[in-house]
């Protein structure tokens, strides 16, 4: 199995065996973080540049540690630092430091689009991690890792996606990825932070938290993105709280083995109550675990051997 294109931009830019191929080299990848010595020559005399122009924890660093033990060059952009704050364009940003001959930009940025924007300029690599409301499909394929680690057939599934629907890119990336892989989802959220389209063979919105957590084998739940300007969406937080946080009491309706996914940074007591974030059903250290196997495959498959 191979993967001819140069960047990963979209989960659409991926077949539903690309998907699954991914997938695999993350789990072989995964054995590297569990040795003593975390560290292969894999992309030995690549460079990797980072351009987060939007603040990350868990996709910026394990970025960089994916870099580290595939031993590649990584040079962490300070957008603050950066020409950037001098009025400096993202153009000639890229352009700039593609002068320097890097093989990948890893890009998030505010803008949805930005990322391709960037593809279209440089040869180097660039993959996607986050742009906008847009998509996050790395993301995605570490939620789908993280997924079959514990379900054989996603398409056999019920997911239920819970939240600021509209303003996330994690939900749009996972819509895009689970339905290819035949998963049955269930949309839940305020109606003014729902996706304006009609039900599809395997999208459907669901008309309470009751309806979309019902036998769900899988719940994914998203928090407001105030920095998208979500709180306009909503009366309070208040109101929030009371009519779309997970509590005990719901997850109950689930499936008896039902796992709880949250991208991060989670608002414990808003979309979730923190007892359940204790809870052995949640998986939300182990997304960020396999974010690191994730990345190191994305590296790898955009820029190893066999693309040499
Ligand atoms: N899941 C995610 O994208 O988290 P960060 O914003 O911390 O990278």
């Amino acid at each position: 199995m191979s993967f001819d294109k140069k960047d990963l931009i979209s989960i659409n830019d991926l077949t539903k065996s690309d998907i699954y191929y991914f997938i695999e080299t993350a789990k072989e990848f995964k054995k590297i973080s569990l040795k003593d010595i975390k560290k292969v020559p894999t992309l030995r005399g690549k460079t990797v540049v980072n351009l987060f122009y939007e603040p990350s924890t868990r996709t910026r660093s394990s970025f960089e540690i994916a870099q580290k033990r595939l031993s590649a060059d990584s040079l962490n952009i300070s957008i603050s630092q950066s020409s950037v704050t001098k009025g400096e364009s993202l153009k000639d940003t890229i352009l700039n430091l593609e002068s320097m001959k890097p093989d990948a930009f890893i890009v998030r940025h505010h803008e949805s689009g930005a990322s391709y924007f960037i593809s279209k300029i440089t040869k180097a690599s660039t993959i996607n991690a986050g742009d906008g409301m847009n998509e996050h499909p790395t993301q995605c394929l570490l939620d789908i890792m993280t997924i079959m680690e514990e379900k054989s057939d996603i398409g056999s599934l019920k997911v239920a996606i819970i939240g600021d629907i509209y303003h996330s890119r994690v939900a749009r990336s996972n819509i895009y990825g689970l339905s290819k892989l035949g998963a049955e989802i269930y949309l839940y959220g305020p109606y003014s932070l729902l996706p304006r389209f009609k039900d599809s063979r395997n999208v459907k919105i669901a008309r309470s938290m009751e309806e979309a957590v019902k036998n769900a084998d899988v719940i994914i739940m998203l928090r407001i993105q105030k920095e998208r300007a979500s709180y306009y969406f909503i009366p309070s937080i208040e109101e929030y709280r009371n009519f779309f946080k997970l509590t005990p009491n719901l997850l109950s309706l689930a499936s008896k083995d039902v796992i709880v996914l949250h991208p991060g940074p989670v608002n414990r007591d808003v979309e979730i109550a923190g007892s359940i974030i204790n809870e052995n059903k949640t998986r939300i250290l182990k997304q960020v675990e396999n974010g690191v196997a994730v990345r190191m495959a994305c590296l790898y498959i955009l820029l190893g051997v066999q693309k040499n």
